[in-house]
C-alpha cells in the first residue's frame, strides 16, 4: 500500500552508503527505486536486506533515465553513484570525469526534462584539499588535490548554476570518512578493492591480510599518525533523510559537512579494533604517502543546527564494533 510519500530514486543504492540510506528511507516510509550498474554494488544485499526495486543500469543511459522518470512518481533523487578511488583517479582521470561528471550531468538533464528538481548529492571533504583550519567549516576554500575531489567539486558548481538558472534545489553533503556498519549486522562495507582503514584493520584481524600498513609515524599529531574524522554510516543515512525532507519542505539549496568534529589517529583505530576483536593486529610502519594531510576533521555544526542532525554513534568503539559484527557475518 502506498504511504502517500513520493518515490525516491537512489543511484548507487546497492553500494555502501547508498544501501544504508535506502534502509533509512524505507523505515521513514518512502518508496525507493535503486539505479545501480552493479560495478561495485551488491545485488544480494538489495534482494535480501533492502527488498526494494533494483534497476540495473547506468546514470549515463539517458533513455533508461527518461523511462524511469516517466513511469515512476519520482519526487527527488539521491545520487550516491560515482567512482571513489583517489589513487585510480590520478592514474585514470578520464574514467572519473566521465562517470562522476558526465554521468551526473546526464542524470541532471533527465531530471530537468521530467521537472524533478530536488537532489541530494554525495560530495566529499576531498573537495577542500589540504585544510587551512580544522575543524573544516563549509566556507573553507575548495582546492582539491586529486581528480576525484575535482570531479565532485565540478558537480557542486553545476548544482549551483542549475539553481540559479532552473530553480533546481540541492543538498550537497561533504562526507568525511564513512565508517562502521548497520547495528543490525546485515549491511556494511564491502568494497573491492578495499582501501579504507577500518575494514582493512578488521580484515587483518581476520587473518585475510598479513598486516596493516601505517603510512607515516612522524606527523605533527599526538602519536605521530594521521587523524581522520570517522562518521558512522547510519548517521550519514539519517542525515540524508533529513536533507531530503528539508528539500521536500521547500528548503533552499545548501551545503553541509557530515563529520563528528573530532577525529581518531590510525593508532587509535587499531587499538580500538584490538579491544573490540580481542585479537592482535600486526602493523607495518611505512613512509608517508604524498597528499595525506596530518589531520582532516569536519565541523558538522551546520547540519546539526539547520537539519537537526544528531549523530548517534560518534565513538570509535561503536563504529568498530558494528563493522566487526558485519565482517563476521559477511566472511563466515
Ligand atoms: N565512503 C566514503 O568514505 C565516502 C566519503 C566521501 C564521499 N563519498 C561518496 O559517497 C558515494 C558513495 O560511496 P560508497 O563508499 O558507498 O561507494 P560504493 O562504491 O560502495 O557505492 C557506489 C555505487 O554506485 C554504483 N555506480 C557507480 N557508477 C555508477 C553509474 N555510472 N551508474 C550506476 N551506478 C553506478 C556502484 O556499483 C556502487 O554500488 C560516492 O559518490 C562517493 O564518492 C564516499
Amino acid at each position: 500500500m502506498s504511504s502517500g510519500k513520493s518515490t525516491i530514486l537512489v543511484t548507487g543504492g546497492a553500494g555502501y552508503i547508498g544501501s544504508h540510506t535506502v534502509l533509512a528511507l524505507k523505515q521513514a516510509g518512502y518508496e525507493v527505486v535503486i539505479l545501480d550498474n552493479l560495478v561495485y554494488g551488491h545485488q544480494d544485499l538489495v534482494e535480501k536486506v533492502l527488498q526494494v526495486e533494483l534497476v540495473i543500469g547506468d546514470t549515463s543511459d539517458r533513455a533508461l533515465l527518461d523511462e524511469l522518470f516517466n513511469t515512476r512518481n519520482i519526487g527527488a533523487v539521491m545520487h550516491f553513484s560515482a567512482y571513489a578511488y583517489v589513487g585510480e583517479s590520478v592514474t585514470d582521470p578520464a574514467k572519473y570525469y566521465r562517470n562522476n561528471v558526465l554521468g551526473t550531468l546526464t542524470l541532471l538533464e533527465a531530471m530537468l526534462a521530467a521537472s524533478v528538481k530536488k537532489f541530494v548529492f554525495s560530495s566529499t571533504c576531498a573537495t577542500y584539499g589540504v585544510p587551512e583550519v580544522v575543524p573544516i567549516p563549509e566556507n573553507h576554500p575548495q582546492n582539491p588535490i586529486n581528480p576525484y575531489g575535482a570531479t565532485k567539486l565540478m558537480v557542486e558548481r553545476i548544482l549551483s548554476d542549475f539553481d540559479v538558472a532552473y530553480d533546481f534545489k540541492s543538498v550537497r553533503f561533504r562526507y568525511f570518512n564513512a565508517a562502521g556498519a548497520h547495528p543490525n549486522g546485515l549491511l556494511g562495507e564491502d568494497h573491492n578493492p578495499e582501501t579504507h582503514l577500518i575494514p582493512l584493520v578488521l580484515l587483518t584481524a581476520f587473518g585475510k591480510r598479513e598486516s596493516i600498513s601505517i603510512f607515516g609515524t612522524d606527523y605533527p599529531t599526538p602519536d605521530g599518525t594521521c587523524i581522520r574524522d570517522y562518521i558512522h554510516v547510519s548517521d550519514l543515512a539519517d542525515a540524508h533523510v533529513l536533507g531530503l525532507e528539508y528539500l521536500l519542505k521547500g528548503g533552499d539549496s545548501e551545503v553541509f559537512n557530515l563529520g563528528n568534529g573530532s577525529g581518531f589517529s590510525v593508532r587509535e583505530v587499531i587499538a580500538a579494533a584490538e579491544q573490540v576483536t580481542g585479537l592482535n593486529i600486526p602493523i607495518q610502519e611505512c613512509d608517508r604517502r604524498p597528499g595525506d594531510p596530518p589531520s582532516l576533521i569536519g565541523s558538522g555544526e551546520k547540519a546539526r543546527k539547520i537539519l537537526g542532525w544528531q549523530p548517534q554513534y560518534p565513538e570509535i568503539k561503536d563504529i568498530v564494533t558494528h563493522a566487526w559484527q558485519w565482517h563476521q557475518q559477511r566472511h563466515k
